[in-house]
């Protein structure tokens, strides 16, 4: 597993960390990441209305793959996290899917390995890969491209590093008026910069999905979407 990778998912394995961090997530109204979970089941639904297979891959409590589910009744979906206390609370969370989702504990370095299977019409991750070092950040997308069916979404939501100091200032004073920070338990630490907008741009093209765009941002967090090509 790569460097940035392991360590990442050795924060995440810590049953008190993840516990409080799922603690302080927000739920509800207050979650503002509703909103571009619910654009990428929109996005999705205007060019592929019946999807078959969904994939979270680091679905923590499941929260993105639970809007495709329900946006799609007739999609499966399959859960990958390294986290057993997200495995725990997801099958809790995603209980009402019944049989129609698998759960697979692994690595996001390796979905293969861990049994993700090919054919996805969406594979989607959100809040994880800011982990990843732009190496290995574009090893996922490569590796989540050749799972997807021709013309399968990929989809990530993702934390990114501000690369332009103006604007930095900007959204750091603003943005607390939206989000107020998390409680101290549940800041974990990462092992280098988090990757920039460019980083996963540059990821989705070298992958082959060069249909991609920023289909919302706000502050540090961008959805970002793209297609490959169709049958
Ligand atoms: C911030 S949480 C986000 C959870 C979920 N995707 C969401 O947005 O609600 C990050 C998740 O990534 C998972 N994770 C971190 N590193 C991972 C890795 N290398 N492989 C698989 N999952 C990982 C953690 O266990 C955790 O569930």
């Amino acid at each position: 597993m790569p460097e940035q990778s392991s360590s990442a998912a050795a924060v995440w394995s810590d049953p008190e960390f993840a516990r409080a961090w799922l603690g302080a997530d927000p739920q509800g109204a207050g979650d503002l990441l509703e909103l571009p979970r619910r654009i990428a089941a929109g996005l999705v639904a205007e060019e592929t209305p019946a999807p078959g297979l969904v994939v979270d891959v680091a679905g923590g409590a499941g929260k993105f793959l639970s809007v495709l589910l329900d946006a799609f009744p007739g999609a499966r979906g399959v859960w990958l996290d390294v986290s057993a206390t997200m495995l725990d609370r997801a099958r809790s969370d995603l209980a009402r899917f019944g049989d129609r989702v698998d759960f697979l504990m692994g690595d996001m370095t390796a979905l293969r390995a861990a049994g993700v299977p090919g054919g996805a019409d969406v594979l989607l991750s959100s809040r994880a890969s800011h982990h990843l070092g732009r190496a290995e950040l574009h090893g996922f997308y490569r590796e989540a491209a050749g799972l997807l069916a021709p013309g399968g979404w990929l989809v990530n939501l993702d934390h990114i590093a501000p690369d332009d100091a103006l604007w930095d200032r900007r959204y750091r004073s603003v943005r607390t008026r939206f989000t107020p920070p998390r409680p101290a338990a549940t800041a974990h630490h990462h092992d280098g910069p988090l990757p920039t907008v460019r980083d996963h741009l540059d990821g989705y093209r070298a992958a082959g999905v060069n249909e991609v765009d920023i289909a919302w941002k706000a502050f540090y967090t961008c959805l970002f979407a793209g297609r490959t090509a169709g049958a």
